[in-house]
């Protein structure tokens, strides 16, 4: 499977998102990453969903949503309806995540699972087959612009070996410090899935670096 590149909307221009979406319309990416931050499960605030209504107005692509939020069963139903094609959760926020996983394919979209640095992969076997897509967080979540984990890599492979061993293959993600320097390695360790917003966004030529992340 050719991988995806998602770029992170948290890093475009706010006071322009209209042409930064258009810009992501445009160019070789897949999916739109929408970072949508409560200020209590991560140490800051994003944008809620009058901006997502926004971005959806003018995006042409998926929209692959990524709650960094506590009680994210409450906004499931408000994502699907405004057009989320990913909805991920974070294990860490979720006191019953096969519930919530179950609850994210009711709603016809895909159920998404991000883990933060410091949980490890092996806390997903019990809900695999629930799981559509693995976000492996390479930052700690809450801001754009950090540098990436290195453990990442270890944990990349370790999730290619639970999908062989459980048949069952969700798109794997990795978020956080994504770039040209470090994507090929992600990519040969597993990962299907690129969020990328500071590499995208602070580049000025934001189209050419997409297509450079999809080569
Ligand atoms: C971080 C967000 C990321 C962030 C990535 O909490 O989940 O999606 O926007 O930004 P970069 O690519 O700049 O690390
Ligand atoms: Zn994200």
């Amino acid at each position: 499977m050719i991988h995806k590149i998602a770029p992170s909307i948290l890093a475009a221009n706010f006071a322009n998102l209209q042409k930064d979406i258009e810009m992501v319309n445009e160019s070789d990416a897949d999916w739109f990453h929408i970072d949508i931050m409560d200020g209590v499960f991560v140490p800051n605030i994003s944008f809620g969903f009058p901006v997502m209504k926004a971005i959806q107005k003018y995006a042409t692509k998926p929209l692959d949503v990524h709650l960094m939020i506590v009680n994210p069963d409450q906004y499931i139903q408000q994502c699907a309806d405004l057009g989320a094609e990913v909805i991920t959760v974070h294990y860490e926020a979720c006191t019953h995540l096969h519930r919530t996983l179950n609850a994210i394919r009711e709603v016809g979209c895909l159920a998404g699972v991000a883990i933060n640095p410091h949980t490890p992969v092996h806390l997903l076997n019990d809900v695999f087959r629930e799981i559509d897509l693995i976000c492996i967080m390479s930052v700690n979540p809450g801001f754009g612009g950090q540098s990436f984990i290195e453990n990442t890599y270890m944990k990349l492979q370790q999730i290619s070996q639970i999908c062989t061993v459980k048949n069952h293959k969700p798109f794997i993600e990795v978020d956080g410090g994504v770039n040209l320097e470090n994507y090929q390695k992600l990519l040969e360790c597993g990962a299907d899935v690129l969020v990328a917003g500071s590499a995208v966004f602070s580049n000025p030529n934001p189209k050419e670096t997409i297509l450079a992340l999809k080569q």
